[in-house]
């Protein structure tokens, strides 16, 4: 499916309900958002995979990681394509890629900037459509999708979040340290979360959901039930 291919202006886009999940990073939304997706048969929008694939362009191409119109020249025309959990952007798959640590951390430095969050709002409002929308990111329920029919934010203690994220780099076979990925964890959310420009708070009408006990199953049916309450 291709990012760009959504555009028919017939689609009665305003119509598709969203589900917002947003949290911190390692958090548990991608997981939780695509199952919540699948038993829907909702679409599914990572939003962060956007900016990580600003941080990875930026790292290769050797743009300056703050600024406003080198970011801004990378994501003019970005037309990435989601398939079956993997991602191309111009014929080049970048599923493994993005996952990198140091793309993580360049995509928190290239998200504070706001001109650069500004040329990725269309790309992403483009995605809602029928039947439905889930998005998890950070803003989709404070600036992306304002109007969003449930707003999760799902937060967990960091060290777990740390050793979650440890546990899939092993499991990738990515070279990691607990304390290294937990220091970068801590940095990334003070970055995003102190950002000016849609830091990463839950909105005000936000389901605040802590997961650092919970399985993924338990988290997934309880945002299920949220939403069929609310339909
Ligand atoms: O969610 P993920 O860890 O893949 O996001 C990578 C980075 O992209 C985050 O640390 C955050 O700085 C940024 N991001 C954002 N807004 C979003 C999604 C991600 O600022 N909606």
């Amino acid at each position: 499916m291709s990012m760009q291919a959504h555009t028919d202006i017939s689609t009665p886009a305003v119509l598709a309900p969203v589900i917002a999940i947003d949290g911190p990073t390692a958090s548990g939304k991608g997981t939780v958002a695509n199952r919540v997706a699948r038993a829907l048969g909702y679409a599914c929008l990572d939003s962060g995979a956007l900016y990580r694939i600003i941080g990875l362009l930026a790292i290769e191409g050797g743009v300056d990681q703050s600024g406003a119109d080198g970011l801004c020249g990378l994501a003019a025309g970005l037309a990435p394509v989601f398939e079956d959990g993997r991602i191309w952007i111009d014929g080049r798959e970048i599923t493994e890629d993005i996952r990198r640590e140091d793309v993580g951390a360049a995509a928190s430095r290239v998200a504070a900037v706001a001109p650069l969050r500004l040329a990725l709002l269309d790309l992403q409002r483009r995605q809602r459509r029928l039947p439905g929308l889930v998005a998890d990111g950070r803003d989709m329920g404070t600036v992306v999708f304002p109007d969003a029919a449930l707003k999760v934010f799902l937060v967990a203690d960091v060290q777990v979040r740390a050793e979650r994220r440890f546990k899939q780099l092993m499991d990738k076979g990515y070279p990691a340290t607990l304390p290294v990925l937990l220091r970068g964890m801590q940095e990334r959310d003070q970055r995003d979360q102190s950002r000016e420009f849609a830091p990463l708070v839950p909105a005000p009408d936000a389901m605040v959901l802590d997961s650092s006990t919970l399985t993924a199953d338990a988290v997934v049916a309880q945002v299920l039930q949220w939403y069929s309450g609310r339909a």
